[in-house]
């Protein structure tokens, strides 16, 4: 998501270091980004946009420091804005505070801590870091202890760094969100990456959760959550500049593919309770779908759009999905009754915007399912959800789809009034079981395996029909071959003139009775023609007699099993466009937000 650097060092390298740093961070794409020294006083220059907008905003010459740290900012509490940017002060400029990811507590904290007098300046879940601070410095605390005092209230996910004025030292905790040390000849450098920092220094020691550190000038110290020091090993970082903004990854789609269990940590977060599993989406409290309910959306969000309506109807509501270029209020029926739910990752598709204001004339309720806070469809919809999945860089959306399915899939059952302890215990259990997938896939070697074929086929039933498309979707979009998806019954009706042994099927055979028996009994009609078979399964017994390879999935709740599916169609259509040496994260003709009708 957003990116933090920090570092304590020469003086009068401070604010270059810092501001080279959030440079190197900009791939992560951010709205807004800020520095703050700890200078004699405390100094703070943010500025919404760009780094170059930020860098414009400090005087020349600077105020100098020893120590500083620096954040590029993607919003997730309150829009855009200066105020918004971080870093985040106290009351009083005693320390300044940035922040990665989502504090759950925060609403709690900001009420107890206005009523005590602290006046916040911004909407963020951040600010609530340095006031807590400040609370515990006017309780007599010197700085680590006020930061490691403030840090026990909070929960949530975070990467946190402070500074002090003057001091030359920078604080630091990790929870759930990267945060990596450097250790240079000159000075200690703090980030949320690599890149950030990687022209100074190629040693760095990785903090892992619930770890403190203090960064002084000529040494890092690490202690864990009670204060008692830790041993870290120092590696040496290999990648040459061109990786790094990539984590190392060869390219931005396969390192979205693996954010995912992150992304969907996010999505959760203060959503799903973490005491008793209860779902609370305070997000939508007044959401209701006693009339129909139409998705529009484009691309992959119309395929989330897709599965978001076979949740709804399964519940017993009127849901439709629309292409969002194909709908048009004066043919369909569009009412005060109706509630149109945009589901776009940018916020800003042209067609999807249109299908919104369209439905805003007509007199719908307008939801905007969304990743980019304060977007076009965000400020002009009704209600608005955010799907949290962090700046997605690569072209084919992957984490974004995901963290749709997921925010669906809540909304769906926020319309049904609840939801039932398996579901939500399923939820809780998919990050890790993303990850066993996104560690143990075969999906490489069946790439591999499978080159050189005329086309790709991909067939599910129900839930998994919106899966097919968005695998085929995937599969055309970064290996430039041909793949098409069909709901599984009507192969039969058409497409099974096109089967040969030189068209790989990829089944997606998942689900109870009938719809087991009724896909393997498809699969049975594409092996008798030839066809490989490419199962994806959370039952592999029975179909790992008919198909050629099996690509497993845990099991888990029916409504989550093609979230896990997904995953493995994002890995067979990376390695094969890898195989293929396509130029994956910009695939030709396309382009990552469409702006034109
Ligand atoms: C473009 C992208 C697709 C995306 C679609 C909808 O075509 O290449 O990956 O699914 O736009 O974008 P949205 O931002 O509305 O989800």
């Amino acid at each position: 998501m957003c990116g933090i650097i920090g570092y304590v060092g020469s003086s009068g390298e401070t604010l270059g270091t810092l501001l080279q740093g959030l440079s190197n961070l900009e791939y992560r794409g951010y709205d807004s980004a800020g520095v703050a020294l700890a200078a004699s006083p405390l100094t703070v220059y943010k500025k919404q946009g760009e780094v170059d907008a930020l860098e414009d905003a400090i005087p020349n010459p600077a105020p100098e420091g020893h120590a500083g740290i620096g954040h590029t900012r993607w919003s997730t509490h309150g829009p855009p804005s200066d105020a918004n940017a971080h870093p985040h002060t106290d009351c009083h400029d005693r320390v300044a505070v940035v922040h990665n990811g989502i504090i759950d507590n925060y609403q709690e904290l900001r009420d107890e801590l206005t009523a005590s007098g602290h006046e916040f300046r911004s909407e963020t879940d951040t600010e609530v870091v340095p006031h807590l601070i400040e609370s515990f410095l006017d309780n007599g605390a010197n700085p680590e202890e006020a930061f490691r005092s403030a840090i026990d209230r909070i929960s949530g996910s975070y990467a946190i760094a402070a500074v002090f004025d003057e001091t030359e030292t920078v604080y630091a905790v990790r929870n759930q969100s990267p945060l990596v040390l450097g250790l240079g000849d000159d000075g200690t450098y703090l980030a949320s990456d690599v890149p950030a920092f990687i022209e100074y220094t190629d040693r760095v020691v990785y903090l892992d959760d619930g770890e403190f550190a203090r960064l002084e000038r000529d040494e890092v110290v690490v202690t864990d959550s009670d204060g008692a020091a830790v041993e870290k090993s120092v590696e040496t970082i290999d990648w040459d500049p061109e990786d790094a903004g990539k984590s190392g990854y060869r390219h931005y789609m396969l390192k979205e593919i693996h954010e995912q269990p992150h992304a969907v940590r996010q999505c959760l977060r203060g959503r799903v309770s973490e005491r008793d599993e209860s779902v609370l989406f305070e997000e939508l409290p007044n959401l209701d779908a006693d009339g129909p309910v139409h998705f529009v959306a484009c691309g992959t969000s119309y395929h989330a759009a897709l599965y978001g309506e076979c949740l709804l109807q399964e519940q017993g509501t009127a849901a439709q999905s629309f292409v969002a270029s194909e709908y048009d209020i004066d043919r369909i029926p569009v009412d005060e009754e109706t509630l149109v739910i945009g589901v776009t990752q940018s916020g800003e598709t042209a067609d999807t915007l249109r299908a919104l204001r369209g439905a805003n004339r007509s007199g719908a309720t307008t939801l905007a399912v969304t990743n980019v806070v304060a977007s076009s469809a965000a400020r002009e919809c009704d209600d608005v959800v955010y799907i949290r999945a962090g700046p997605e860089i690569s072209v084919a959306a992957t984490k974004s789809f995901v963290g749709q399915q997921i925010t669906l899939a809540l909304v769906a059952n926020a319309l049904a009034g609840g939801s039932s302890p398996a579901f939500r215990r399923a939820l809780r259990n998919l990050p890790d079981q993303i990850q066993r997938i996104l560690d143990e896939s075969a999906a490489r070697s069946v790439a591999t395996t499978f080159i050189g074929s005329d086309a790709y086929f991909f067939i599910g039933r129900n839930y998994h029909v919106p899966v097919a498309l968005e695998g085929a979707l995937k599969m055309k979009e970064i290996t430039y071959e041909h793949a098409e998806g069909f709901a599984a019954g009507e192969l039969k009706h058409g497409p099974l003139a096109l089967v040969t042994r030189k068209t790989p099927v990829i089944a997606l055979v998942t689900g109870d009775e009938p719809t087991a028996t009724k896909i393997l009994g498809n699969v049975s009609e594409v092996a008798a023609r030839d066809a490989p078979v490419i199962a994806v399964t959370d039952s592999p017994g029975g179909v790992g007699q008919v198909a050629d390879r099996v690509l497993v999935v845990p099991t888990t709740h029916p409504w989550l099993v093609p979230v896990l599916v997904n995953v493995q169609l994002q890995l067979l259509a990376y390695w094969t466009a890898d195989e293929l040496e396509r130029p994956i994260d910009k695939p030709r003709n396309l382009a990552k937000s469409v702006t034109v009708e």
